[in-house]
């Protein structure tokens, strides 16, 4: 879209938007009721740090790992790649309207 004056790697982009979340398998645990609930783990570490854990245990770079330690609020600490915006900005569109946004009367 923006040519050679902003690139984005594909590859790393479509690999991080499947798997920017996937810390969140250790950060919930089920209640008794098979509710989803941040576990004792979870406590302690949010998904964007284990997530980096667990890229890192299979070997993925260091390109994908930085988007999925940026893609959350962390992320707002340190300055994201190109592909780390774009997944940051995706990934609270797909709450934040629904959870705090300026409703037009009536509606
Ligand atoms: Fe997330």
């Amino acid at each position: 879209m923006f040519g050679d004056s902003l690139p984005v790697d594909m590859d790393v982009l479509i690999s991080v938007a499947i798997l920017c979340d996937v810390g969140k398998l250790l950060e919930y645990s089920l209640d008794e009721q098979g509710n989803a609930v941040v576990g004792d783990y979870g406590k302690y570490v949010r998904h964007p740090f284990s997530g980096v854990v667990l890229v890192d245990e299979v070997g993925l770079p260091a390109e994908v790992q930085h988007i999925i330690a940026a893609h959350a609020g962390e992320g707002d600490m340190i300055t994201r790649s190109t592909e780390a915006y774009i997944v940051h900005h995706a990934d609270f569109m797909t709450f934040l309207p629904f959870k705090n946004r300026i409703k037009p009367t009536g509606k």
